[in-house]
């Protein structure tokens, strides 16, 4: 595969149709994203927002329909093609964590670069500046139970940045928290797309929240509203 040229479009989607059994959850969705945008998309439970977000995320595959990131076409690569385009350009944050919780904060956030085969030094030393933006240095230390859960939501967060990604996903990631923790989490998610330029693709039930979007579609009938 070649590698993202400049590109203007973050994700593409064109016709996605999704079906489980009988159940036609997605019609005919189409979607485009441009770089460094973050946009919201909301809707009934049941309506298909994760269903879509995982085919945005290469996690799943339409049954029709194409999906391009960063300017490159996915549909139809392999799964390990996928998966070193998703280490590469993509990262997760999901309602619950997902931390390991044998692992300290530090070593959560510095994982997914320890995976793809950088030094332990080198990941360690970022993922300890990761920490100190996400205002999380004097709980390096600390294992998930020892931290609140808007901090493992932080960590999350840091563990999604720590392979540099162009797209970040999120699926309701603060559908777990307080109002006040999940202003935080939003407002944290608002400013890496303002500083480190990524564009965001957030499902969320909290209009307040989806209000800090560039863009709110909503998911209704098989469809995504603008
Ligand atoms: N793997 C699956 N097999 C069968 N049905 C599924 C599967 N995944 C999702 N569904 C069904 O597809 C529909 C859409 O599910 P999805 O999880 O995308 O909704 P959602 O909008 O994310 O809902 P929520 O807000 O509750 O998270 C639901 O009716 C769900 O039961
Ligand atoms: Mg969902």
């Amino acid at each position: 595969m070649t590698e993202a040229q400049e590109y203007k479009w973050a994700i593409v989607a064109e016709g996605l149709h999704r079906q489980y059994g009988t159940l036609q959850v997605l019609k005919g969705v189409t979607l485009s994203i441009e770089k460094g945008k973050m946009v919201a998309i909301v809707g009934k439970s049941g309506s298909g927002k994760s269903t879509l977000l995982h085919i945005l995320g290469t996690l799943d595959s339409p049954d029709s329909g194409s999906v391009s990131i960063c300017g490159m076409p996915v549909t139809g690569l392999k799964s390990k093609a996928l998966a070193s385009l998703r280490s590469k350009h993509l990262g997760f944050v999901f309602q619950f964590h997902h931390l390991l919780p044998e692992f300290t904060a530090l070593e959560n956030i510095a994982m997914p670069a320890l995976i793809t085969g950088m030094k332990k030094k080198e990941a360690f030393k970022r993922a300890g500046d990761l920490l100190g933006y996400l205002q999380l240095s004097a709980r390096s230390d600390h294992k998930p139970n020892q931290l609140s859960g808007g901090e493992q939501q932080r960590v999350a967060i840091g563990r999604a940045l720590m392979n540099e990604p162009d797209i970040i996903l999120a699926d309701e990631p603060s559908g777990n928290l307080d109002t006040e923790t999940s202003i935080q989490v939003h407002q944290l998610l608002r400013s890496i797309t303002t500083d480190m330029g990524k564009s965001l693709v957030i499902v969320t039930h909290n209009a307040d929240l989806a209000a800090l979007s560039d863009h709110i579609y909503e998911m209704k009938d098989g469809l995504l509203i603008s």
